[in-house]
C-alpha cells in the first residue's frame, strides 16, 4: 500500500475542490422537499457543478472494475438504502431520508462529501439515526492528528454508533482521495484502539460512516450500484474529506451551510 502525502500545492486545491463539493449541498438543500424526485435533483445539481462552478461532476461515468459506469451526477439513497443509490424517478415523500453525497472534480482535484436530509419532518427513530451518525463521523474526525491510528477513528465511529444500538457498514469505507477520487488508505469505519496505519500529516482521507438502525448486512440492487440494507431497517451517513495537519485535522469540504461540528 503506497499513501501519497500530499503538498502545499496539491493541499490548496484540495481545499477548493472540497469547498465546491459542500456548495453543491448548500445549494441543493433548499430543493429538498415532499414530491421532487432524486432524478429532478440529480438534474439540478448537474447543472450547478457543470455550469455554475465549473466543476466536473466524479460520478458521472465513474467505472470502478467490476461495475457498471455510473449514470448519474450525484448519489441519492433514500430510508433503506445505504450509499451508492442511483437518481431515478423515486418521489421523495414526507417522512423520508436522503443522502446526498457530491464528489467535484476542479482542476485535477477531487471533493468529496455528503449530508443527511429530512424531507418534511422525519420519526424519532430517523432523527436519532441520523443523529448518531454526525456524530460518529465527528467523533471519528476528531481522532485524527498524527501518531495516531486508523484504528483509533474506527473503533471510535463503531462505539458510537453500537452504544446506541445501531450497526456499521463492513463493506464500504472511507478512501484516501486527491487528484484519483478513490485511493489508499481505506479508511474502515469499524476497528481497534492502536490499530491499522499510522497518520502522518499531509494525508487525505474521507471519513464516511454508514449506519444501519438494524443489522449490519447489505444486498445490492439489481441496478449493479444501489446498496441497501438487507433487513430494510433505515440506513444513514454523512462524510467529509479531511487533511492530516502538523497537529490535528483540517475538514477540506466547508462551506456556509455546513452542519456545525459535533
Ligand atoms: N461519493 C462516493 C464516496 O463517498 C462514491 C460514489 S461512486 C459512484 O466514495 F459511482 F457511486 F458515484
Ligand atoms: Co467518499
Ligand atoms: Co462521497
Amino acid at each position: 500500500m503506497t499513501v501519497n502525502i500530499k503538498n502545499k500545492e496539491d493541499i490548496k486545491k484540495m481545499r477548493i475542490a472540497g469547498k465546491l463539493a459542500s456548495q453543491v449541498l448548500d445549494y441543493i438543500s433548499n430543493f429538498v422537499a415532499p414530491n421532487i424526485t432524486t432524478e429532478e435533483l440529480d438534474k439540478l445539481c448537474h447543472e450547478y457543478m457543470v455550469n455554475v462552478q465549473e466543476t466536473i461532476p466524479a460520478p458521472l461515468n465513474y467505472a470502478p472494475p467490476g461495475h457498471t459506469p455510473f449514470p448519474k451526477s450525484i448519489c441519492t439513497s433514500v430510508n433503506n438504502q445505504i450509499c451508492h443509490g442511483i437518481p431515478g424517478e423515486k418521489i421523495l415523500k414526507k417522512g423520508d431520508i436522503v443522502n446526498i453525497d457530491i464528489t467535484v472534480i476542479k482542476d485535477g482535484y477531487h471533493g468529496d462529501t455528503s449530508r443527511m436530509f429530512f424531507v418534511g419532518a422525519p420519526s424519532i427513530q430517523a432523527k436519532r439515526l441520523c443523529e448518531i451518525t454526525y456524530e460518529s463521523m465527528w467523533l471519528g474526525i476528531k481522532q485524527v492528528k498524527p501518531g495516531n491510528f486508523l484504528g483509533d477513528i474506527g473503533f471510535t465511529i463503531q462505539n458510537h454508533a453500537e452504544k446506541n444500538g445501531f450497526s456499521v457498514v463492513r463493506e464500504f469505507c472511507g478512501h484516501g482521495i486527491g487528484k484519483v477520487f478513490h485511493e489508499d488508505p481505506q479508511i474502515l469505519h469499524y476497528g481497534s484502539p492502536g490499530k491499522g496505519l499510522k497518520l502522518e500529516a499531509g494525508m487525505i482521507f474521507t471519513i464516511e460512516p454508514m449506519i444501519n438502525a438494524g443489522k449490519k448486512d447489505i444486498k445490492i440492487l439489481p441496478d449493479g450500484w444501489t446498496v441497501v440494507t438487507k433487513d430494510r431497517s433505515l440506513s444513514a451517513q454523512w462524510e467529509h474529506t479531511i487533511l492530516v495537519t502538523e497537529k490535528s485535522y483540517e475538514v477540506m469540504t466547508l462551506s456556509a451551510g455546513t452542519p456545525s461540528p459535533f
